[in-house]
């Protein structure tokens, strides 16, 4: 999705932009651009493609000056061309911005701004916001800090932005609905999507808060007005984030090791909120809402994607083991209904990035009927984590490839905790019981270290399916999610068709798609479902499927049929998904990579989903 990033102070803006737009590198874009201030006037670059062929293009010549603003694009309002790449420059030419999320009533602002004879030379909202700017700055003869609060009342829709004055040593920057972080360094302000950009200058930050403006000048007191008139004052906090964090460390691709990180990124997700052997778990948000959580009727959870697929694992955990109804909702959806949710309902949004927007009016929905929110996010700070009145970080790390992997695997820890936690003050789990969970959960990293170790095997047989064309994806229980999980991590990274269904659904319609040319990916792990499993496979093999199952070590019954099977460490149940999950990850990895996709970058999809 889009990056926005800004610089003013002493420095080459050039450089800092570009440093910045190179961290937005795997956020999924297709057009770069430019506006490098210097001796009040605007030297603009911009062209669709990526930011090596759009260096190239700008070549030897470089903008010099010290403010300056820069732009990934991810086209939403008009194709991906050089035109509509950003900055957008106003009718005047002294206003430039760049602009990350949508405006919504576009149309009727340009229809009035052409009344007023204002010309536009690209399709994108962006154009259309500047002007509206320029034009109540016009009309009333505001400065450009009042003009931008005042425009953008009257502006529907979720951005964030960043704008310069070709006659003024001044950057303005506006959150709202999308996240905006400015990093404070010495006499100089860097504005960005996320802190990427900005770590490498400097650890302190103003994590922006929704509606606000500022006016930056080095040197000088920061300003901030708020859309709604709240008088604000900035508050300066330290980045938490190493500065190494986005190296491959000596992987072909940042997908590859995010899979790896895994039993990392499950201990550092459950580290200091459980114990085994005293048979506690502890969230502190859940223990901080014990009261409303023993209470709940319902548990209703909204996200997006492979967050959607977590969530359909925390129904099956909690209703499982803490007895509360469970309802998973796609947050699209259910922002659009007028669901059936109150006070008496807790909302949990799941969300690795914390910025997805429909999960995001989700909440908003949510909130609004009372409910409480509960959010499970993996970027500190996001505009989810800040709109939830309690939740849980999962501790992931940075997850850079647009697949998800370790995301997906922590939020499952996550969930699991929490369904022991409920399931612990409602009285449905014995002390007993809870410390067998928990050190079966503490081995489970060392489980994943086992699969791992498969990894040629499973390249040597995504080598064999490449060239496929359609997969089915089979599973039953905690493994049905996990079934769509694998589905859709193929989809993105190889583009090749690919179903989840629960395996017992197959026979009311997709088996009809069976035939030697269409390889079925069962989950068969040793759980109460395994004979039925069992059974499924037999079926796609009397059609001339070839079936690649993933068994438990020590499996005989299904090696016999199946054509191909990958063995994992036995678990218990409900912690199937956890281990089931990281084969289907290294399948769809190496799938593409035969293929030769793009796996970090997959065509058309975006790290966060900031649109609607
Ligand atoms: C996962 O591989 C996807 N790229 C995508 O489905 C993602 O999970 C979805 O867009 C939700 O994102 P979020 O977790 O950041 O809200």
């Amino acid at each position: 999705m889009s990056g926005i990033v800004g610089y003013i102070g002493k420095k080459d803006a050039y450089a800092v932009l570009i440093h910045g737009l190179n961290r937005f590198e795997f956020r999924g874009y297709d057009s770069i651009g430019t506006a490098v201030l210097a001796a009040n006037e605007f030297q603009i670059h911009k062209h669709a493609g990526r930011l090596a062929a759009y260096k190239e293009a700008v070549g030897e010549n470089l903008p010099k000056g010290n403010i300056g603003i820069g732009h990934s694009r991810w086209a939403t309002h008009g194709i991906a061309n050089d035109i509509n790449a950003h900055p957008h420059v106003s009718n005047s030419g002294r206003l430039a911005i760049v602009h990350k999320g949508i405006v919504e009533n576009h149309a009727s602002l340009k229809e009035q701004l052409l009344k007023e004879g204002f010309e536009f030379k690209s399709e994108t909202d962006t154009e259309v916001l500047i002007n509206w700017i320029e034009h109540i700055r016009n009309a009333n003869g505001y400065n450009l800090l009042e003009s931008i609060q005042i425009a953008l009342n009257q502006v529907v829709g979720a951005y964030s932005l960043i704008i310069l004055d070709r006659d003024e040593e001044a950057m303005y920057a506006v959150r709202k609905g999308a996240q905006l972080v400015i990093g404070v360094g010495e006499d100089e302000y860097i504005v960005a999507t996320d802190s990427t950009p900005i770590n490498a200058y400097t650890d302190q930050v103003i994590n922006m808060e929704e509606e606000d403006v500022y006016r930056l000048v080095p040197g000088k007191e920061v300003q901030v007005l708020n859309l709604k008139n709240i008088e604000k004052t900035p508050v300066i906090e330290k980045l938490e984030e190493a500065l190494d964090i986005i190296e491959k460390d000596g992987f072909a691709h940042f997908m590859l090791k995010e899979i790896y990180e895994q039993p990392k990124a499950i201990v550092d997700s459950y580290r200091g909120r459980l114990n085994a052997t005293e048979a506690w778990v502890r969230l502190g948000g859940i223990t901080e809402y014990r009261n409303k959580l023993n209470k709940a009727s319902r548990i209703i959870f909204g996200a997006c994607g492979t967050s959607w697929h977590a969530a359909l694992v925390g129904e099956y955990l909690i209703e499982e083991m803490a007895r509360i109804p469970v309802e998973v909702e796609y947050a699209s959806e259910f922002r659009y209904r007028n669901p059936i949710i109150g006070s008496e309902d807790v909302f949990v949004a799941i969300s690795q990035s914390g910025e997805t927007a429909d999960t995001i009016a989700a909440i908003e929905l949510a909130k609004e009927k009372q409910a409480l929110i509960y959010g499970i996010c993996n970027t500190v700070g996001s505009t989810i984590s800040r709109m939830s009145h309690a939740g849980s970080y999962i501790h992931a790390g940075q997850e850079i490839g647009i697949a998800s992997t370790k995301a997906f695997t922590t939020q499952v820890v996550i969930l699991t905790l929490m369904a022991l936690q409920l399931a612990d003050y409602r009285g449905h789990i014995s002390k007993s019981q809870l410390s067998t969970i928990l050190s079966e959960l503490e081995r489970i990293p060392d489980k994943i270290k086992e699969i791992l170790k498969l990894d040629d095997r499973i390249k040597a047989i995504a080598k064999e399916y490449h060239e496929a064309n359609n997969f089915l994806f089979l599973g039953r229980g905690a493994n049905y999610p996990i079934a769509l999980e694998g589905a859709l991590k193929l989809k993105e990274i190889s583009y090749i068709h690919a179903e989840g269904y629960p395996a017992a659904e197959m026979k009311h319609g997709p088996i009809a798609l069976i035939d030697e040319d269409m390889p079925t990916v069962v989950l068969a792990t040793n759980d109460s479902a395994y004979d039925k499993i069992v059974s499924n496979i037999q079926e796609v093999k009397a059609r001339k499927g070839r079936v690649i199952a993933i068994v438990n070590e020590g499996d005989t019954v299904i090696k016999d049929i199946a054509d191909h099977t990958i063995e994992i460490p036995a678990t218990l149940e409900i912690f199937a998904p956890l281990l089931t999950v990281v084969p289907l990850q290294l399948l769809a990895y190496h799938i593409a990579v035969w293929r030769g996709a793009d796996v970090d970058s997959p065509r058309n999809l975006t790290k966060s989903v900031t649109v609607e």
